[in-house]
């Protein structure tokens, strides 16, 4: 299988795979390629993956007519079977960092797809460039170039979640695409009226975000909110600790979001499992900043039974965004 990821973290996407039974044999600057792993047919919900090949072909060759005339040859000695009423996934992607790889792909790119207008036009026409969206698993065509003369070609792939978000001028902070990549991931955003409680709110790009979709929100922040959520009337800013902020007696937030700079167990200790236990919440999005702990370790105990997230979430996912850096994303719902 070949797993991708953003570039500077392949060694965590390798060590993650490790800890799931998967052997890698090759790594380069965003991908890892592993054997399967025998005793588990199916790919568990992973962290650091943004796309997952599976049962990937090698495929060489010196020139861009000769890698594309074998892409278009494996994909249909594979197609046969495969009925095309909508539209599909016709994905290239490559390895970041080597120059020029990037427009040597748009090449053998276009020339498969004249290829396959030319052999099954109808099929190629429904042929789309997108990423599923959400968390997927899809046929199509991927194919991931490793260097100039070696790609992978698969027709199977399934998707974390993860992309790129378009920014908003009013949005406070860099922040902002992080929140909405996480309403990807867990296939629900805030809705008209639903309540959210957003802890270390400042300077507002979560509460923008939402405040946007029409919720009502409670930042708690002892800083400034700005851009689009300063005198944000959906917003109501609390400079308060966010460790303290407690929901009025009786009062359920539909979302609580977290996004503190601080030691990850001490978030999750005291903030965090308090508002799970007691229900504070029905949905949330955390962000556990990693640069001070072992990333690995941290990810095995949020995901081991006796995590908080694993008694009291369901749906949980835990996802190293595009937009993520020294942290992860975790998203779910609290368990009725
Ligand atoms: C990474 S920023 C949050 C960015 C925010 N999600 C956004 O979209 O703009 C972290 C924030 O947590 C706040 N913070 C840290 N500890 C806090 C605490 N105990 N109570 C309240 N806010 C806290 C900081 O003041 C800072 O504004």
């Amino acid at each position: 299988m070949i797993f991708t990821c953003q570039p500077g973290f392949v060694d965590l996407l390798a060590g993650e795979l490790r800890a799931r039974g998967y052997a890698p044999v090759e790594q380069g600057p965003g991908w890892v390629r592993t054997e399967a792993n025998p005793a588990a047919p199916e790919v568990p919900d992973l962290c650091f993956p943004q796309m997952v090949l599976l049962d990937p072909v090698e495929i060489t060759g010196d020139s861009v007519n000769a890698l594309a005339a074998k892409i278009t040859e494996q994909f249909l000695t594979t197609a046969k079977s495969d009925r095309f009423e909508a539209e599909w996934p016709c994905l290239f992607e490559e390895a970041a960092e080597l120059d020029g790889l990037g427009r040597r792909v748009k090449g053998v790119e276009k020339m498969v797809y004249e290829n396959l207008k030319k052999r099954m036009a109808r099929v190629a026409k429904l042929a789309v460039v997108t990423k599923p969206r959400g968390v997927a698993r899809v046929r199509g065509l991927y194919v991931f170039f490793v260097d100039f003369k070696r790609a992978y070609v698969s027709r199977e792939a399934i998707f974390g979640g993860q992309r790129r978000m378009a920014d908003d001028e009013q949005a406070p902070s860099r922040s902002y695409l992080k929140i909405e990549e996480a309403y990807i991931v867990l296939g629900r955003e805030p809705q008209f009226e639903e309540t959210v409680a957003d802890l270390g709110a400042a300077p507002g790009g979560w509460s923008y975000s939402a405040s946007k979709r029409g919720a009502k929100i409670v930042a708690v922040d002892n800083g400034p909110l700005k851009g689009g959520a300063y005198n944000n009337y959906k917003i109501e800013h609390r400079m308060e600790d966010a460790f303290a902020f407690r929901p009025a007696p009786g009062q359920v937030f539909d979302w609580m979001f977290c996004d503190l700079v601080e030691e990850p167990h001490h978030v999750v200790e005291n903030l965090i499992t308090p508002w799970l236990a007691n229900k504070w919440c029905r949905r949330f999005v955390v962000i556990l900043k990693f640069g001070r702990v072992d990333p690995l370790a941290l990810l095995a105990e949020m995901r081991a039974p006796e995590s908080v997230f694993s008694r009291c979430g369901v749906n949980v996912r835990i996802r190293h965004l595009y937009h993520d850096r020294e942290e992860f994303t975790l998203v779910g719902e609290v368990k009725e």
